[in-house]
């Protein structure tokens, strides 16, 4: 069965990682875990972008050999916040892995002996912040990087051009007869315009440094470091090798990709060059490339460089991780931009989270407990929840198929809130008062717990930690198994908590905040 492939940009290890990196990297783990929990094989990638002129530069100013300083990067800041933030990916490919290098070789080889790639002088502005050349009408006050607003460098190079012009129609045929293969719409409408503007060739090495992959035939170049890192796509699961090999299965099981998810910043490089690359080699384009929007600060892109990166770990320490990977896809629809605003995110904490989700979770443990003792009764059924449920289901399933998190996300959080109001109205602390109205108070208390239970399932893939406390607590994973393993189109199916699961009381899920200084 071919795997549903989905790839994150692999990042550069000039810098440690900020939650610009997170949101693209927990969006793709979101995303992942729902494919997995549909039941289809999965192969989730994300890693390292290690070579080029920023890494180079940054690891001089440090001191460091380029590869020292990639090495601890990788070690000490990108893996260790990936592994804090809950990501399951199942590869980290990082750009220095002879792997990965080797098969960048065996590919370029290949792009020049059909004739792709030829020799040429190169002169214009590049900026390393992007690691991009210029046109000269891209430049702001003549010389300025629109991105970095600092002053592009003249490169005048002899070196290897890749024929990116002709595949230009055919790109444009690609993006009208596939609306899918990239999205959200504006960007493929961006990309589109660009097209139509006339592509040039592009440079694909480099001889004024050496922190890159040799080009095999001419080892005083270095391939150009986003044609190299563009192929980690690739690369990481086993392009040019036989396809009889590990590799090559691997390679028929995964390629084309999925989805590769990128922030908007990058669109082109993945929805112009990538494809044109592959097209050359022959090999399938991938099906989606989307395109999401930025996280701001003081209306411009949070960034490194312009000091305005924000650790995760300043929100997690105080909201945890799980309401980090909720907030972003939950308050900003994917594709458009957003700020990210503290006070914002400790109201959605609160009312959403610990008082929708995490009070409903405590009060059915409590009550089990009071009234059953904390057996759960026999299983009922409320038809209006257990037929909001399935079009919860399908709502949320299909906007997860689009990449519409906030979509899913307020799916399931409706039928939250419709949950909570069942029980307000129900008033089972009332009707627990006349033992004649034991039958009705066990009904809404089993609803209660059935609907949490698909709660738990559904939201698990966003909250991981968090759902697989209320997943012991309603003693599912005693009797149903284990959460990971719950199917997204078996959920709706009514009364699968069995009639004396053991409920207990959990910790808070979403403890009170503690007041900022
Ligand atoms: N190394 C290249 C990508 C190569 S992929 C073959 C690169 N790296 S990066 O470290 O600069 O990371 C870029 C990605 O990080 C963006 O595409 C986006 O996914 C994410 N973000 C970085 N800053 C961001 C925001 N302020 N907001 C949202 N996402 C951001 O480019």
């Amino acid at each position: 069965m071919k795997s549903f492939y989905l790839t994150t940009p692999i990042y550069y290890v000039n810098d440690a990682p900020h939650i610009g990196h997170a949101y693209t990297t927990v969006a793709g783990d979101v995303l992942t875990r729902w494919h997995r929990q549909r039941g289809e094989s999965v192969w989730f990638l994300t890693g390292t972008d290690e070579h080029g002129q920023k890494v180079m530069r940054t690891a001089e100013q440090n001191g460091v050999a380029p590869q020292a300083w990639a090495d601890k990067l990788v070690e000490d800041a990108w893996k260790p916040n990936w592994h804090a933030l809950n990501i399951a990916n199942d590869d980290f490919i990082r750009t220095t892995e002879p792997r990965h290098m080797d098969r960048v070789q065996k590919f370029l080889t290949s792009l020049k002996d059909k004739g792709f790639i030829y020799q040429g002088d190169f002169e214009g502005p590049y900026c390393v912040g992007c690691e991009e050349f210029k046109l000269p009408g891209d430049l702001l006050e003549g010389n300025l990087c629109p991105t970095h607003s600092k002053p592009v460098e003249n490169v005048k190079e002899t070196n290897w051009f890749f024929k990116l012009s002709e595949f230009t129609d055919r790109l444009l045929a690609h993006y009208k007869n596939n609306p899918d293969a990239c999205q959200p719409e504006s960007a493929r409408n961006e990309v589109v315009a660009f097209l139509e503007g006339g592509v040039r060739d592009l440079s694909i090495s480099r001889s004024t440094f050496d922190w890159g992959v040799p080009v095999p035939w001419d080892t005083d170049q270095v391939v150009y470091v986003w044609f190299d890192a563009l192929l980690n796509y690739a690369t990481a699961v086993g392009l040019t090798d036989d396809p009889e090999s590990e590799g090559g299965k691997k390679f028929a099981q995964t390629w084309p990709a999925d989805v590769h998810l990128v922030g908007k910043d990058i669109l082109r490089f993945h929805a112009v060059i990538w494809p044109a690359m592959l097209m050359a080699a022959g090999l399938e384009v991938p099906q989606k490339v989307f395109a999401h929007g930025w996280l701001l600060v003081g209306g411009e892109k949070m960034s490194k460089s312009k000091l305005t990166g924000i650790a995760p770990s300043q929100i997690t320490d105080h909201f945890g991780v799980d309401a980090f990977r909720y907030y972003f896809l939950r308050a900003i629809p994917f594709g458009s931009d957003g700020s990210f605003s503290w006070e914002d995110m400790s109201a959605r904490y609160t009312s959403e989270l610990a008082n929708d989700f995490g009070n409903l979770a405590s009060r059915l443990a409590a009550m089990v407990e009071k009234y059953c003792g904390g057996l759960l009764p026999a299983v009922a059924r409320d038809a209006e929840l257990s037929a909001a449920l399935e079009e919860t289901v399908a709502k949320a399933d299909a906007a997860m198929q689009v990449l519409d998190f906030q979509g899913g996300i307020n799916a399931i959080m409706d039928y939250c809130k419709m949950v909570n109001g069942y029980v307000t109205i129900k008033e089972p602390w009332i009707l627990a008062k006349d033992p004649a109205n034991q039958q009705a108070l066990e009904d809404v208390l089993y609803n209660t717990a059935e609907s949490l239970r698909a709660l738990a399932v559904l939201l698990h893939p966003v909250m991981p930690a968090t759902t697989e406390i209320l997943w012991e607590s309603l003693g599912a994973k005693a009797t149903l198994g284990e959460i990971a393993a719950q199917r997204i189109d078996a959920v709706a199916t009514w009364g699968q908590l069995p009639q004396g699961a053991n409920v207990t009381k959990t910790p808070v899920l979403f403890p009170r905040l503690e007041v900022k200084e």
